[in-house]
């Protein structure tokens, strides 16, 4: 049957033909396929060289390997994840960013410590179809070591191209190593393909709540499979590149140990049973591999929703239903014991703002209500407006320290995000924390409010914070920060 034919039989929409060995035959599911199990891969890793790393990404549409299946989805160099750019303190990064789309995009270097203006982390660069960009960032030489992620971040375009496949690690090396037998990088993400392997487009309801896929990819594959033997360490650097999904990460039968969450770390690491990440948030964890087999899990996180109208819907993530775990990866441990690994060397103690004293105390009320601009459509606020480009929220003196309070009088979490100066987190939920917690996604829950202190240091110019729901973001959730 020609490809002709099959489009003349029509009346049955997204339908494919599947020709296999065994013949031809209809099938009439219009749900995507993935080919789980398949050994764990790990995107292309660039490293920087004497000081710097230049790269080109092109972010284009196209034919990209997703779930161990061909999707047509967006790519940077036609991958998903893009490839994992490695770099040192005190590097530069270039890059040429290359639009061969057909809308606007640019980049964002999410949670580096770097310049907001000029050709640095500057979001208000727009970079239209058929156009490139060269961006440059300098980091600082001490530059906390950690995951980082890059993205595009074009206003009202960032949920769509960052949920087709648009997103990649950045590493800063640590300048003292664990002892481990290998390094992961581990990109996850979500998306929901039709039974061509097409990206669905989002409802009116999935940009309201914040829209999930319904297959959660490691590194683009479907629950793939690590090996390791027993007693062997083993450094997992992991990114939450969902648009709206929360992760709350569990890892039954092995021991998982926290080294760091975004630019923050901890002198020790603390072992933990679970490791929830809000949409941008990242981990740096150890694992000390126990023999038998474990699953890396979600399990269900409840970040509410609009009143009456959100609910554990629909078909659930990679075929499960309603609020059952999500199986991300699968840990096989088996073979000849490792020896014992070197003790894990200690961390410098992180920055502590809880003593410093406060130029500025800030209130940012997030909102999701009221008749937005759109009809029928609800509006996404910080203090009340709509986010402009043109317009500065908030203006701070350079060098200072300020205190903002997050206000979340609305029915669903807010992972609000800052760019550019990482936050701490002070005081959440009316319990202060005990060591210094830093974070450049913090969640604000439902009802709920947050206090954070951010040290306004090294770098002045114009950036932004949102609410990293990026759908929210799209819609207005978002305002323009100026420091001077
Ligand atoms: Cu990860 Cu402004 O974003
Ligand atoms: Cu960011
Ligand atoms: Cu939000």
């Amino acid at each position: 049957m020609s490809r002709r034919d099959a489009l003349l039989l029509g009346g049955l929409g997204t339908a494919g033909i599947v020709a296999g060995g065994a013949g031809l035959w209809w099938t009439v599911s219009s749900r995507f396929s993935p080919v789980a199990g398949a050994e764990f891969t790990e995107p292309e890793a660039l490293r920087s060289s004497s000081g710097r790393l230049q790269v080109r990404l092109e972010a284009s549409p196209g034919s990209v390997r997703l779930g161990g299946q061909q999707a047509s989805a967006l790519g940077y160099n036609g991958g998903v994840p893009g490839p994992t750019l490695r770099l040192r303190g005190g590097d530069v990064l270039a890059v040429e960013l290359v639009n061969s789309m057909a809308v606007p995009t640019n980049l964002h270097v999410h949670g580096l410590h770097v310049s907001p203006q000029g050709n640095g982390d500057n979001v208000f660069v727009v970079v239209q179809p058929g156009h490139s960009f060269s961006y440059e960032y300098r980091l600082p030489a001490d530059h906390p070591p950690g995951v980082y992620w890059y993205h595009p971040h074009h206003h009202g375009m960032v949920a769509d191209q960052i949920f087709a496949g648009l997103f990649g690690a950045i590493i800063v090396e640590d300048p003292d190593p664990v002892a481990t037998s290998r390094e992961r990088v581990m990109v996850i993400s979500d998306i929901t393909l039709d039974g061509s392997g097409t990206v669905a487009d989002a409802s009116p309801m999935d940009r309201m709540t914040g829209r999930e896929g319904d297959l959660v990819l490691v590194n683009g594959q479907s629950n793939p499979k690590l090996s390791a033997r027993p007693g062997e360490r083993e450094r997992w650097l992991i990114v939450n590149t969902c648009v709206a999904r929360y992760l709350r990460l569990r890892l039954d039968g092995q021991q998982m140990q926290l080294r760091g969450m975004d630019s923050g770390r901890y002198p020790a690491p603390g072992t933990v049973d679970e490791l929830l990440l809000a949409p941008g948030n990242r981990a740096d964890v150890l694992v000390t591999a126990a023999a038998g087999d474990a699953t890396l899990r979600a399990a269900y996180y409840n970040r509410g929703g609009m009143a009456g109208m959100m609910g554990p819907a629909g078909p659930a993530p990679n075929g499960g239903q309603g609020t059952a775990d999500i199986v991300l990866a699968t840990l096989s441990v088996s073979g000849a014991p490792a020896p014992a690994p070197p003790a894990v060397p200690t961390q410098p103690a992180p920055a502590d703002l809880r003593n410093a004293v406060v130029a500025a105390h800030r209130q940012l009320t997030f909102a999701a209500g009221g008749m937005g601009m759109g009809m029928g459509m609800m509006s996404f606020t910080i203090n009340g407006r709509e986010f402009n480009a043109s317009r500065t929220d908030t203006t701070a003196a350079a060098q200072t320290v300020e205190e903002w309070t997050l206000i979340n009088p609305s029915p669903m979490d807010h992972p609000f995000h800052l760019h550019v100066w990482p936050m701490q987190i002070i005081e959440a939920r009316g319990t202060t924390p005990d060591a210094p917690l830093w974070r450049d996604v913090v969640n604000v829950p439902a009802n709920g409010q947050v206090k954070v202190r951010i040290n306004f240091k090294d770098f002045a110019g114009r950036s932004v914070y949102h609410c990293h729901i990026l759908d929210h973001e799209d819609q207005g959730m978002m305002g323009v920060i100026e420091v001077r």
